[in-house]
This record gives C-alpha cells, sequence and structure tokens, in this order.
C-alpha cells in the first residue's frame, strides 16, 4: 500500500458521539453492593468517581432488565423493568441521576431481535394459534412429519448455540424460529404491533436518562424470506448448518431501521450503534451514511479474525477510505462475547505492559468512537478455568456438550471451548486486593481468576506508570488534541510490523504522527523518530535507532 495524501482535509460535523469514549460495563461483573455475588447497578453508582478518573465520557451497560439469564440478560423478559438483581428503577434513576452529576453519558443495551420465552408477549403467543400475539413471533409448520410421526423442522438452520433454530411447540403444533437459544424466541419485526410496541420500550428509556442505545443483533431483525436452506460447507455432516452472514441484512431492514430512526432518534441528540455482523466497509454506508437516517454507528467484527497489527490497520483503514466524511466509524478491541484483547493481539507473557498500552494507543488514536471493554485498563487477560462446571455462558456450556456428543474426550472438549470462551470476558472486575477482590463480599458469580487478583484497580490507580494511567494520559491527550478524533488519517507506511499514520491537523490542532511497532522485536523507524519530546510514548526513551518491541509514540508532526 502506498502513502496517500488527501488534498483537503474534510469539513467534519462534529458531535458528542463521535468525541466521546464509550466505556462498556458488564453490569453482572462489575460491582456488587449487597454482597450476593452479582454486580449491580448500585455498584456501578459508587464507581462513578474511577471512570472519570480514567477519563471515559459515556458508558454503555449489558443489559439491565428483568431476564431469566438464559444469556446472562440477552433473553429479556420484562423491557421496563430492572432486573431484581441488579436493582430497582430508583436505583436506575440513581445512576441516571449520579452519570449526570459526573458529566457521563449512559448508552442502553437493547435487545430487539429476539425477546425471553418468559416475556408475557410470548407467553401468550404460544398459548394459542388464535392469540392475538400469535404473529408477534415467527410460528412456522413442521416441513413434513417423519413415518413415526416426528416433526421435521422447516429447514437445516443452526442455531447460534448449538442445535436448530426451530423448537416445536407440541401444544400448538407449530415451530417458532430462535437464532439463539430456545428460550430467546425471535420476533417478528414484519408485524407493525410489534415494531410500534419496541419503539415506545426505546423512548421509554430515553425519557427515563439514556442517552443512546446499542441495539443487539440488530441487523438480523428482518429474516431470509421463505427460510431457504444454508448452504452446507464441504463435509459437513450435522444436521444443522452455522447461518453466518444468511442471518443478516434481509430486506426490508433498512425500511425498519428508518422507521425507528423516524419514530425514536430523529430530533434527539441520541447515539444508535449497531451490533452489526456481516457489515463492513462494502456496506456500512447503507446503515451508518449521514444521509440515510438509520443508525450513526456500526461495529466491525474484524477484530475477531485479525490479530496482526497489519490486519487491524487495513480492516480499518478500508472502512475508513469506504467512509471518509460520509459516515462515522467505531473501533473496538473486544467486548463480552470475545476474548480479552491483550490476550489475543498483545504479548502478556513477555511484554505485558507495553503491548497493552500498544493496543490503548491504537484504539485512542482513530478517526472513530472508540469502546473500551471494562478491564481492558487494567491489563486483564484470557482465563482458563479447571472444570467445565466452573463455566457459566450458555454458548460455552453448549459447545462442550456438543463436542462430547461428538465423541471427543472431557479433556479435549474443555480444552476446545476454553480458548474461545465468552466467559473470558465476563469475570468479575478486580477492585482490591481482599478475598473478594473488592467486587462482592459474598461468593461471585463467577470465580475471580488468580491472575487478574494481583492487577486489581486499587494498585493500577496508585502506580504512575500503569496500564490504567497510561490509558487515562491517552484518553486526555484525546481530549486535548481534536485532530486524534477529526483529522485525517493517511498511511505512513506500509503496514506490516510496524504500523504508522498521521492524523492530519483540524481546527488549530496539529497534525500528529502515530509509530506502534506491533511487535515483539526491535523494528526500524518507518519514518524520522521525533527530536522533542513526544505527545505521548509507552517508553522511558525513546531510541532513534530503532523501536522497542511493542513501542508506541505520538508526537507532533512538526516537532
Ligand atoms: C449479541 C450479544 C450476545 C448475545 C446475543 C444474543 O451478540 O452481544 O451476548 O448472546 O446477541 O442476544
Amino acid at each position: 500500500m502506498t502513502a496517500i495524501m488527501f488534498p483537503m482535509q474534510i469539513t467534519e460535523t462534529s458531535a458528542w458521539w463521535k468525541e466521546a469514549v464509550i466505556y462498556q460495563i458488564y453490569p453482572r461483573s462489575f460491582a456488587d453492593s449487597n454482597g450476593d455475588g452479582i454486580g449491580d447497578l448500585p455498584g456501578i453508582t459508587g464507581k462513578l468517581d474511577y471512570l472519570k478518573r480514567l477519563g471515559v465520557d459515556a458508558l454503555w451497560l449489558s443489559p439491565i432488565y428483568a431476564s431469566p439469564k438464559d444469556d446472562n440478560g440477552y433473553d429479556i423478559s420484562d423491557y421496563l423493568a430492572v432486573d431484581p438483581e441488579y436493582g430497582t428503577l430508583a436505583d436506575f434513576n440513581a445512576l441516571a441521576a449520579a452519570l449526570k452529576g459526573h458529566g457521563l453519558k449512559l448508552i442502553l443495551d437493547q435487545v430487539l431481535n429476539h425477546t425471553s420465552d418468559e416475556h408475557p408477549w410470548f407467553q401468550d403467543s404460544r398459548s394459542s394459534r388464535a392469540s392475538p400475539k400469535r404473529d408477534w413471533y415467527l410460528w412456522v409448520d413442521p416441513k413434513g412429519y417423519t413415518v413415526d410421526g416426528q416433526p421435521i423442522p422447516p429447514n437445516n438452520w443452526k442455531c447460534a448455540f448449538e442445535g436448530s433454530t426451530w423448537e416445536w411447540d407440541a401444544a400448538t403444533r407449530q415451530y417458532y424460529l430462535h437464532l439463539f437459544s430456545r428460550k430467546q424466541p425471535d420476533l417478528n419485526w414484519r408485524n407493525p404491533e410489534v415494531r410500534q410496541a419496541l419503539y415506545a420500550v426505546l423512548r421509554t428509556w430515553i425519557n427515563r436518562g439514556a442517552d443512546g442505545f446499542r441495539l443487539d443483533v440488530i441487523n438480523m431483525i428482518a429474516k431470509a424470506s421463505g427460510y431457504p436452506d444454508a448452504l452446507r460447507p464441504e463435509g459437513n455432516t450435522d444436521p444443522f448448518v452455522p447461518l453466518n452472514c444468511l442471518s443478516c441484512n434481509h430486506p426490508p431492514l433498512h425500511d425498519y431501521l428508518k422507521e425507528m430512526h423516524r419514530e425514536v432518534f430523529a430530533g434527539n441528540d441520541l447515539y444508535a450503534v449497531g451490533e452489526t455482523w456481516c457489515v463492513d466497509a462494502d456496506n456500512t454506508l447503507d446503515f451508518t451514511g449521514y444521509d440515510r437516517n438509520e443508525l450513526n454507528g456500526a461495529f466491525y467484527f474484524y477484530f475477531h479474525w485479525a490479530p496482526t497489527g497489519r490486519e487491524q490497520f487495513e480492516s480499518f483503514y478500508k472502512l475508513y477510505q469506504a467512509t471518509r466524511g460520509r459516515s462515522w466509524l467505531t473501533v473496538t478491541l473486544g467486548n463480552h462475547d470475545s476474548r480479552r484483547s491483550l490476550s489475543k493481539f498483545g504479548d502478556p507473557v513477555h511484554h505485558r505492559h507495553a503491548s497493552a498500552t500498544l493496543l490503548a494507543t491504537w484504539l485512542l488514536t482513530l478517526p472513530a468512537t472508540p469502546f473500551l471493554f471494562q478491564g481492558e485498563e487494567l491489563g486483564l487477560t484470557d482465563i482458563a478455568f479447571d472444570s467445565i462446571a466452573d463455566y457459566r455462558d450458555i454458548q460455552t456450556i453448549n459447545r462442550y456438550r456438543a463436542a462430547l456428543a461428538a465423541g471427543e474426550s472431557p479433556e479435549a472438549a474443555l480444552a476446545g471451548v476454553r480458548s474461545d470462551s465468552r466467559d473470558n470476558a465476563r469475570t468479575p472486575m478486580p477492585w482490591d486486593d481482599s478475598p473478594g477482590a473488592g467486587f462482592s463480599s459474598g461468593r461471585p458469580w463467577i470465580q475471580i481468576p488468580d491472575s487478574h487478583r494481583s492487577l486489581h484497580v486499587g494498585a493500577a490507580v496508585s502506580d504512575p506508570l500503569s496500564i490504567f494511567n497510561v490509558y487515562a494520559a491517552l484518553l486526555a491527550l484525546r481530549k486535548r488534541v481534536k485532530s486524534l478524533v477529526y483529522g485525517d488519517l493517511t498511511p505512513l507506511c506500509d503496514p506490516g510490523k510496524v504500523v504508522a499514520y498521521r492524523r492530519g491537523a483540524w481546527n488549530g490542532h496539529p497534525a500528529v504522527r502515530v509509530i506502534l511497532n506491533w511487535s515483539s522485536e526491535s523494528q526500524p523507524w518507518p519514518v524520522s523518530p521525533p527530536t522533542a519530546t513526544p505527545l505521548f510514548s509507552n517508553q522511558p526513551t525513546c531510541d532513534p535507532s530503532g523501536l522497542q518491541p511493542w513501542e508506541a509514540v505520538v508526537f507532533n508532526e512538526s516537532a
């Protein structure tokens, strides 16, 4: 790739959600105020000073609503109630008020593709074919019956958590669709009453203080017409076939998103970011283009399969070139569904501090809204529990069972699911060195890994050189030097082990250069090293003869 100099800086209009750094909280694992072992809303309220000290601008809370927790809250049984494990509506109001007091925005997670099977809408829907709510979900007749009278599912679709996407309801003799667990029936977005009921939910939470939403699997709400079979990969003999992109982006998805924008977001200064699998440089403008009136942002999942710096840069840059001046991007290294970013992208064994802070530099110096996942600022790494009994995530447990059923030994099945388990990201935040790590005075709902205990917040905050304090320094730099938000992005070399880019001057803020040695070996400088003290460096000194392993430097171009 050759360096391209853009002729002119694009005039990017400013917005709070372009400048904000959003911190994702997994409420169950953040802070427990009442000793039941489960994080809760008052726990979060008690930690706002910590988040202010870090310097983030907004919080995204994974779902806090009433739920049987088959999928830890992504299975909602009452959209308008706070789950009793997390507190009460009064606790929510107190949190919302405290956030305002701290100048922090609130992004709530909403799950509009499906409900819990315990939601009264679904209970009503499944009660009879004549129910007025029957058509609120996706009920389909069997494809036929086996010779012994067993129903045959409508197609070969495999749900995200193993097994068929179709669950048979013996009482009403139809299947219902669930792209996730059988306790997460998909809503029928074709029904306008469903859509209006969901928009009313969003409006209620806006009235209660939300500044925006993260919309769970939002590009799966419209289904493939006629429910066609998924293409079976060669050699796959499983009766059910993973859907991959077949579950995403079907018409009339964009009509729904435009309608939701009109009904909920238009005229309000709110932020709507979609969890959008199968959205990339080729189609993101359809969702996030300024002229589209659909979403403000989308998540891009290349971080799941692009572990090197070169791949990260190339994926981001492709998105940037496709959207420059026409839409605003997001950047993230991990979330509650992924491995810990330091384990995935860094070298936590040999270069823990340098690789964690290089990743922070990457996350916080791009023209995109950065999302930081809880614990990243402490340099938390993946976990490895000894027994499947210690895991809590439905996906991990179901995959383990499927591996056993396919004939694997328990050891092999555990090894197979452990490295990718979503529980890697879901263990409690370590706050101090007490037995409950300051997370809880009770027994935590999921173990606190021994490897996380010494990395607690108390130690990190008081050590001026900690990963936490480097994050804080970078967050402050991004606030001060606005070219890091709005300046043009231009590569300074072909990305390889070293990734280097320029952020153009913006509105009186200087052009800066970012140099990242995304490797555990020394590398030559791709451009001249800075001659004056850099704006930021993750090394005590800068060696002009070469970049140190995982060195990250940001410097004023004219310095
Ligand atoms: C999203 C969530 C994930 C959940 C799924 C079903 O991918 O991030 O945690 O299991 O949707 O709601």
